[in-house]
């Protein structure tokens, strides 16, 4: 029988720690969420315990049928002031990434996931003139610690993003509104990538190392309109050139969503979708075509690709198997064309605590009852990408 995808491919989940751990009091998150007038409408508070929950969560992962699970480690928590690191915290971690060892689930392990300890944050955030070199010392130390259980390790998630909602857009913290402080933190975060690597490298364990790139489908909105163009290659410059360009690493992680199409008359940057184009909870156009178009982007730098997020937000879940049809089916494309793609990692495995649009979007391959003790209700989404896991064949997974 024919398969879509090859037998070592990888077939996992993804979250993150400030999204699922709960109580991490010491990063800038935490802050941003009990500040009067933040874009954040509700705190994180226990997110969904994982901190304490991730041996059955992932046993649950597992017993779905996916291979890979990729998490994040909670800066703040280990190193809780400049300088000062948590034993207990990086043994907490050993646990963690034993535990998904012991249940053949392969570990990606993202190294910063949009969280800064707060300390960091009040020196300036990414802008601290040591900024990158606080953030390799704690990346050696994580290294040292744990490099030896994780097979692949992801430095920076979504830089673009942590550059244009913190120092553009303003929607994250720190909240800044300024094109030039924007252009100069994507500039720290490429640094940030490659100061990781070389701590990587040096560090305990062989880990397959790459940044996790946001790489949506952009166009302008109005291709006859100059000034939209304009803006549109400037976004490209920052969003995609400025991080894939003589890109270093053993993988490049692609993470993709939507098509956003560039429109400088827009209060945010970018037009609403064209009308009928069916939209997620995020109000995100559904678009598979665009996540060929980012792993093929991605490949372009000789590196293998591996899909570390793709996902949706719905109320629906029959609307979720859709979708994964429709990616999952581009990312079988681009194996067809002979792109070296290592894995899909859906985003996410659990609703989570969704940033700036806080518990309403329902990414979940498995929903969480926030009224009754934070229950995990699977989802058949999650039995359909099991099955696709198990087969390696996208036939058989039910569509309506
Ligand atoms: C990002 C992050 C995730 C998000 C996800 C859905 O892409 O912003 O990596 O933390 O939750 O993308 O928005």
């Amino acid at each position: 029988m024919n398969r879509d995808f090859p037998e070592d491919f990888l077939f996992g989940s993804s979250t993150a720690a400030h999204q699922v751990e709960g109580g991490n009091v010491g990063n800038d998150w935490w802050a941003w969420e009990h500040t009067p007038g933040s874009t954040a409408p509700v705190p994180s508070g226990d997110a969904i315990d994982q901190y304490h929950r991730y041996a059955e969560d992932f046993s649950l992962l597992s017993a779905l049928g996916q291979n890979a699970h990729r998490l994040s480690l909670e800066w703040s928590r280990i190193e809780p002031e400049p300088g000062e690191f948590s034993m207990a915290a990086l043994d907490h971690y050993r646990r963690v990434l034993d535990t998904l060892g012991e249940l053949d689930l392969t570990a990606f392990v993202t190294l910063h996931h949009f969280t800064l300890p707060r300390w960091l944050s009040q020196q300036g955030g990414w802008l601290a003139p040591a900024a990158i070199e606080r953030f390799e010392r704690y990346c050696e130390r994580v290294a040292d610690a744990l490099g030896d259980l994780m097979p692949y390790a992801c430095t920076v998630n979504e830089p673009q993003i942590v550059a244009l909602f913190g120092y553009l857009e303003g929607t994250h913290p720190p909240g800044l509104r300024n094109p030039m402080l924007w252009r100069r933190v994507t500039g720290r975060l490429v640094e940030a990538h490659a100061a990781a690597l070389r701590a990587l490298r040096a560090g305990a364990g062989s880990p397959q190392a790459g940044v996790c790139l946001q790489l949506p489908a952009l166009e302008p909105a109005r291709p006859e309109d100059p000034g939209c163009v304009a803006l549109y290659e400037e976004l490209r410059a920052e969003i995609y050139d400025a991080h894939l360009n003589g890109l270093e690493g053993d993988f490049v992680g692609v993470q993709y969503y939507s098509r956003m199409r560039v429109d400088p008359a827009a209060s945010t940057r970018f037009a609403p979708a064209p009308p009928g184009a069916p939209l997620t909870q995020m109000g995100w156009e559904i678009h598979p075509e665009g996540l060929y178009e980012a792993i093929e982007a991605a490949a372009g730098t000789g590196l293998p690709v591996v899909v570390t997020e793709n996902g949706i937000a719905t109320a629906d879940d029959a609307e979720r198997i859709a979708y994964l049809h429709s990616h999952l089916g581009q990312v079988a494309r681009a194996l067809r064309d002979g792109v070296d793609v290592r894995g899909y990692l859906y985003w996410s495995s659990f609703d989570n605590f969704e940033w700036a649009e806080g518990y309403q979007p329902t990414f979940g391959l498995v929903g969480i009852d926030r009224e009754d003790g934070l229950r995990r209700i699977v989802r058949p989404s999650a039995h359909a990408f099991g099955e696709v896991a198990r087969t390696g064949r996208l036939e058989g997974m039910v569509t309506s």
